[in-house]
């Protein structure tokens, strides 16, 4: 069977701890889309990882694959891969010949556009990492695939082809010289031919390129568990979410079967668990009803300190931002907290069709006072339920609070050991509302970091 696991927010809500947990049971874990924009930390045996493109199946000895539906940077891919060997693992990875691969230029041409929207302050936030002029050449038929990579004369046609446009992009269009930037060869075809063939060659030597689709309907046909991982979350989905805010590919339920190859009929047949941090924090710019604190150039209005509270929202901004590590592992940006908001699940909610819950981060809220969520919101004058379409409608949304009683902070390893039941009254009051809002029931609250410390109330294999 197949369990797929997505963010049900903006990213960031711990998703690779759960697929750690519930991947035990998993024979292969497959990520199916994104690229590595996707910071993940697994912490295994006292040990921590931060991994941002190989799945976090790696460290535990599982087979691993990089779907169709990514983008692929094959130098973070070896990167990652010969870090992990040096820390004396043996990560197996396999990479789908129709992912598409990101290529030097794609990472300075997001640089260049992201600074050109900055000037009005339009900028999305990205990590940086060429995401989106990679799947825009992907969409453009324009693409290097990582087959292509195996096949020096197409690699190179590729290159040549695709390369005088970027040259001319950056010319002609963003008025630059290519000769100042920082890294010219990225518009250097011969340059550019001699290090992805080499990437093509080592793949082809370690075996690592798979049929994707085809070689799971096999591994599956044999009794294999799958688990799809999604990255980012709903709400940076590109149709589903809060564009332009968003990355470029699908992080819903949908993507799983787009990017891997399985009909929808497979996925569908399996569970689809949505990722839920307690509270909500987002990385970047866009519109965030229920922010407390913000952070100066991602909140639109914000110049404050975002270490230096002035208000009692923005000290408990700061409280949750330290409290739930809240700094991106891509970038280590501080990122913008606020309640959680429950509209914005409930969209989730429909467009994935979640079996399962697991909510996370459900230690970091202990010791305040009251916990709050946006239960819906004001639009016109108008109670809504769930988020509106336009990002222009959801920056006017006012989210209508209700308030919990909160909960002590307490041995959480000892609660995860003893289970669910063990969990403090008001926290499960709170987990409850979730349940039933959402109507899925929690499978798995995540009290703390480690792999020890996740309330395991339901294995969805
Ligand atoms: P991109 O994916 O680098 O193009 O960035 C597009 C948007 O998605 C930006 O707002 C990023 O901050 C956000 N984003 C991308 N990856 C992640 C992630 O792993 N966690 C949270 N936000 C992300």
């Amino acid at each position: 069977m197949t369990v797929t696991i997505v963010g049900s927010q903006l990213g960031d809500e711990g998703k690779g701890g759960i697929v750690d947990v519930f991947g035990d049971d998993a024979d292969v874990v497959v990520r199916y889309q994104g690229g590595d924009n996707a910071g993940h930390t697994v912490v295994h045996e006292g040990e921590e990882y931060k991994l941002s493109l190989v799945p976090s199946g790696a460290i535990r000895g599982k087979v691993n694959v990089l779907g169709n539906g990514c983008v692929v940077n094959p130098r973070t891919l070896f990167d990652e891969i010969d870090a992990l060997r040096e820390r004396g693992l043996d990560p197996d990875v396999r990479v789908a010949e129709r992912a598409h691969v990101i290529l030097p230029y794609h990472r300075l041409l997001d640089g260049i556009e992201e600074e050109v929207k900055s000037e009005d302050d339009d900028e999305i936030g990205t990590t940086g990492r060429g995401i989106g002029p990679t799947y825009e050449d992907k969409a453009g038929r324009r693409g290097v695939r990582v087959g292509d990579l195996l096949d020096a004369e197409v690699l190179r046609e590729r290159l040549e082809y695709a390369v005088p446009q970027k040259r001319a992009l950056v010319e002609d269009v963003f008025g630059l010289d290519v000769a100042d930037l920082d890294d010219p060869d990225a518009l250097d075809v011969d340059a550019l031919y001699d290090e992805f063939s080499e990437y093509g060659e080592r793949l082809a030597a370690e075996g690592m390129t798979v049929n994707a689709g085809s070689y799971l309907a096999e591994r599956m046909a044999d009794g294999a568990n799958v688990m799809l991982e999604g990255a980012q979350g709903t709400i940076l989905d590109i149709d589903h979410g809060n564009y332009p805010y968003v990355t470029s590919s699908n992080p819903t339920a949908g993507g799983a079967c787009t990017g891997t190859g399985l009909s929808p009929g497979v996925v569908g047949d399996g569970e689809v668990i949505g990722i839920v941090k307690a509270y909500l924090s987002r990385v970047g710019s866009g519109p965030m009803p229920t922010e407390l604190g913000g952070v100066p150039g991602d909140t639109p209005g914000y110049d404050g300190d975002p270490e230096d509270p002035q208000t009692e929202r923005e000290e408990l901004a700061v409280y949750i931002r330290d409290e739930g590590h809240e700094y991106g592992t891509v970038t280590g940006r501080p990122r913008r907290v606020g309640w959680l908001d429950v509209p914005m699940l409930r969209h989730a909610a429909r467009a994935n069709g979640f079996t399962g819950l697991a909510v996370n981060h459900v230690d970091t809220l202990a010791g305040l006072d009251e916990v709050k969520v946006g239960h819906t919101y004001t639009l016109d004058g108008e109670e809504l339920r769930t988020m509106p379409a336009t990002t222009e409608q959801w920056g006017e949304c006012e989210a209508n609070l209700r308030t919990f009683d909160g909960w002590e902070a307490t041995d959480w390893a000892a609660v995860a050991a003893e289970g669910y039941d063990a969990l403090p009254e008001n926290a499960r009051t709170y987990l409850e509302y979730l349940e039933a809002e959402l109507d899925a029931p929690v499978y798995a609250v995540g009290v703390g970091p480690g792999r020890s410390e996740t309330v395991v109330r339901e294995n969805p294999f």
